[in-house]
Parts: C-alpha cells; sequence; structure tokens
C-alpha cells in the first residue's frame, strides 16, 4: 500500500512503539523517534530513523505524533514535559488506559491548541501493520479523518466517536471480559490436573463449549439493556446450585474457588433479593447498584 511519505513521530520505543515505529519506516515515512531510554532507538535508526534528544524536539519534528507509553501517567507526564511543542500536533495516544485518563489528556490538548485522538490496540507488537491487527479510536474526528490512510497502516482501524474516552470505555471493559474468561480459564485447568486430564486435553472441549456459549451472551445484553430478565431457560436459583455444585467440587478436589466465588456471592445476592426465577444476567444489577 502506498502512502504520502509524511513525517510521523513515534514517543515510547518499548515493544508496541517499535512496531509502530518499524512499520511506519517500512512505508517509507520519514520516522522521528523518542524513547526515554535511548538505547531502545538504536536498531530503528539503524532502518532509517531518526533520534531525538528530547520528547519535545520529537514531537516538533511532525504534525502526526503517535504515543505508545507505559501507562497514562507515563503519557501525561512525557506530554506535559512537552507542552510547548505540542501546538497544532495531531496526538494519537495508543497507551491503555481508562476512560477517565483520555478525556482528562484529550482536555489538556485542547488547552494547548493540540488534537487528540485516543487508540485501543487489538495486536500484539508482531501483527502490527498486518490484517490481524485492529485499533479502535475515538476523540478528535479530524485527526482520523486527515491521517487514516497512515493510521491505517498500523491495521483496521475503527472511529467510534468523538468522545476522547469511549475506545478506552470499550477496551477496559472487553478486556474485563477477557479476563473473567482466563480465570474462569485457569481455573478449569487446575481442576482438570486434579482428575487426571491435561490441560493440553482439556482446553479443545472447553473451548468448544464456551464457543457454543457465545451467542448466550448476545442474548444477555438484550435482556441486560432492556432490564427485562423473565426467562424460561436458565434461571439464577438453578445456577445458584450449579454454581454451588461445581465450587464444592473444586474444594473437595484440594483447588481453591477463588475465581468462582465472586460470581457466586453476586447471584447469591439476587436470590437473596427474591429474584430466583430471573435470568442470570440480573446479578448485572448486583454490580450496577455498586457503582
Ligand atoms: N505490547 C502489546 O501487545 C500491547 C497491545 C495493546 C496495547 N498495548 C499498550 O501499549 C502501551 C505500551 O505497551 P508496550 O508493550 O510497548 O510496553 P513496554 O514494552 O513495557 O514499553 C513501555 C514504554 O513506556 C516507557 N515508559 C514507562 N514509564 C515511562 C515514564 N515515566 N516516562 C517515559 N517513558 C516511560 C518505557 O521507556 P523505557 O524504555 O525507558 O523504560 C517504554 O518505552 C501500554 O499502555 C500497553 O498496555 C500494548
Amino acid at each position: 500500500m502506498s502512502t504520502t511519505p509524511e513525517p510521523v513521530t513515534v514517543i515510547g520505543l518499548g515493544n508496541l512503539g517499535r512496531a509502530l515505529a518499524e512499520t511506519f519506516l517500512h512505508n517509507g515515512h520519514p520516522t522521528t523517534v523518542w524513547n526515554r531510554s535511548a538505547a531502545k532507538a538504536e536498531t530503528l535508526i539503524a532502518g532509517g530513523a531518526t533520534a531525538a534528544a528530547t520528547a519535545a524536539e520529537a514531537i516538533a519534528a511532525s504534525e502526526l505524533v503517535l504515543v505508545a507509553l507505559l501507562d497514562p501517567t507515563a503519557a501525561q507526564e512525557v506530554l506535559v514535559g512537552a507542552a510547548d511543542a505540542v501546538r497544532g500536533r495531531a496526538l494519537v495516544n495508543l497507551t491503555s488506559g481508562g476512560p477517565q485518563d483520555a478525556r482528562e489528556l484529550a482536555g489538556w490538548a485542547a488547552e494547548h491548541a493540540a488534537q487528540y485522538l485516543h487508540g485501543a490496540v487489538y495486536a500484539v507488537p508482531q501483527t502490527i501493520g498486518t490484517t490481524e491487527s485492529s485499533v479502535n479510536y475515538s476523540g478528535s474526528a479530524a485527526v482520523h479523518q486527515r491521517w487514516q490512510t497512515q493510521l491505517g497502516l498500523l491495521g483496521k482501524g475503527t472511529f467510534l466517536g468523538t468522545d476522547a474516552g469511549l475506545a478506552s470505555g470499550y477496551d477496559v471493559a472487553i478486556l474485563a471480559g477477557m479476563y473473567g474468561m482466563l480465570g474462569g480459564f485457569l481455573h478449569a485447568t487446575a481442576m482438570a490436573k486434579v482428575a487426571g486430564v491435561s490441560a493440553t486435553e482439556l482446553t479443545p472441549m472447553l473451548v468448544s463449549w464456551l464457543a457454543d456459549s457465545f451467542p448466550a451472551l448476545s442474548a444477555f445484553a438484550k435482556e441486560i439493556d432492556s432490564g427485562d430478565y423473565t426467562t424460561e431457560e436458565s434461571s439464577l436459583a438453578m445456577n445458584q446450585a450449579g454454581l454451588d455444585t461445581i465450587i464444592q467440587a473444586s474444594q473437595s478436589q484440594g483447588v481453591p474457588a477463588a475465581t468462582l466465588t465472586p460470581l457466586k456471592k453476586l447471584i447469591d445476592e439476587q436470590v437473596a433479593a427474591g429474584h430466583g426465577a430471573a435470568s442470570l444476567a440480573r446479578v448485572v444489577e448486583s454490580l450496577r447498584s455498586a457503582a
């Protein structure tokens, strides 16, 4: 894919930042890089990148500036430290964080005459620049529009809206779902081991069952959005008994039920409140009331 070789700056040369810079270099963009530990720029310099001595110098070098730092604190520290250089810049921050972090930085950017687009990356560094990579963006529609060819080099891009916090809002929710699933997976392998089944033997069957379960999530989502938890399929009371059986089995095998008991507590709460006949999705009401 050929693009106009406009200058691009990458701030942060950890695993993600390096992959971003390499992608721009491979596509012919004059690429300026900066990293706190200068040594990480060396292979990129050998590949044609220009190293800036400071973050401000790197930001001054290009209108499009991508930021990939460890966490929101690091991103804020580096950008605020280079405040004099950001005027007129399109800041595309791919650093993971919460929605409020992105909104605060977008507000700060606006105060300094910079435009801000936040990106949540769904890729590992090795897949950046391939069809296996995707990035959800939110914030400045103008930045997304103006730089979509360059951003498109990184992977499939989706613009979610002008609230800078939206991409992170999706991201942290999706990752919460992922960690819940990973907790369940790890628990399953511990229980299987006690039963003499290796993780490798278990996993294909577990994956098949999880995949078959995915359509239920869409049905639950409709219940959650409508607030109507009427069901004739799988009630909270049934799930309470079912999960209790699994917890007992786990404990009697000597496997602590640490990943399962928080969900059981929420189910118990809903059943105790008189909702035993409702759908399992009603558990979300316990989480909402805690907000
Ligand atoms: N890697 C992935 O697969 C992936 C995927 C999606 C999203 N992300 C997100 O992308 C961001 C970067 O990830 P990564 O994998 O590149 O992380 P990483 O390899 O750990 O790199 C972290 C970078 O942040 C810099 N840094 C940390 N604290 C700093 C500070 N106070 N001031 C200046 N620089 C600081 C580090 O500089 P030094 O080299 O000087 O330590 C390094 O360049 C994270 O928010 C991550 O969640 C990563």
